[in-house]
């Protein structure tokens, strides 16, 4: 099972920061989760549309400048990275889900992840894109046709996961609270990888192994690595 640092090692540094990102390589990830909203022309890599819980600023973020972000402390004295320093401080170190959070993030994210990979050394298969938002996966497939989407549900749907599969995505990204035996069965007749979100907790993590899930976030990723014994990436 793929233990997937959430927002970095976001347990152990102020989550989504280059420090968070650093922590998660120094503990040998495989690979990191972060989320990205777009502000001006750039993707930064921040969970909330609002400043306040993670930062020393106010106001919605989309509504903010670079210039502002770059003056925000965003903990310990990290900044909010734009999605490009992340990228360039990873340099295909490990792999990369990056969930697109706000309106207009998939029409920047895809010329930057083929420049990522000219560049920094990535390959394609590292690349995962996920979003609550379907439609705009759809968008960002169409124009991607070789990327792997994450098709990400805080439901547990009637239709179970239908809706990944017409999305053709790679997998499918439940919450721990819906993560249901049935649902996952049926992702993974359909083909779908199975991932998990937050889960922390022994007991959960043992359980999601049992049931034959793909992958967990983890805000601790050292934690979780320990508690599934050989049974991973
Ligand atoms: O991508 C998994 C998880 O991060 C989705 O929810 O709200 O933590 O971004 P959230
Ligand atoms: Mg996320």
């Amino acid at each position: 099972m793929l233990v997937i640092a959430h927002r970095g090692a976001s347990g152990l540094a102020p989550e989504n920061t280059l420090a968070a990102m650093e922590k998660a390589l120094e503990l040998g990830a495989c690979a990191i989760e972060l989320d990205v909203h777009r502000v001006e022309q750039e993707l930064v890599v921040i969970h909330d549309r609002w400043l306040q819980r993670h930062t020393d600023g106010h106001g919605l973020v989309h509504q903010s400048t670079l210039a502002h972000l770059a003056g925000l402390d965003a903990g310990n004295g990290e900044r909010v990275p734009t999605l490009w320093q992340v990228l360039e401080l990873i340099a295909g170190r490990c792999d990369l889900n990056i969930e697109l959070k706000g309106r207009g993030t998939g029409e920047l994210l895809a010329p930057m992840l083929e420049r990522a990979i000219a560049e920094l050394g990535y390959s394609r298969e590292q690349f995962l894109v996920s979003s609550f938002n379907h439609p705009q996966l759809a968008r960002i497939k169409a124009s991607l046709p070789w990327l792997k989407i994450g098709a990400l549900t805080t439901s547990c749907p009637l239709n179970y996961a239908r809706f990944a599969d017409e999305l053709g995505a790679f997998s499918v990204h439940m919450d721990v609270n819906f993560a249901e035996p049935e649902f996952i069965s049926d992702a993974k007749r359909r083909g779908l990888r199975v991932y998990v979100f937050t889960v922390d907790e022994a007991e959960d993590i043992l359980e999601l192994q049992l049931l034959g899930v793909d992958g967990v976030f983890c805000n601790w990723p050292d934690k979780a690595r320990s508690i599934i014994g050989n049974d991973q990436r």
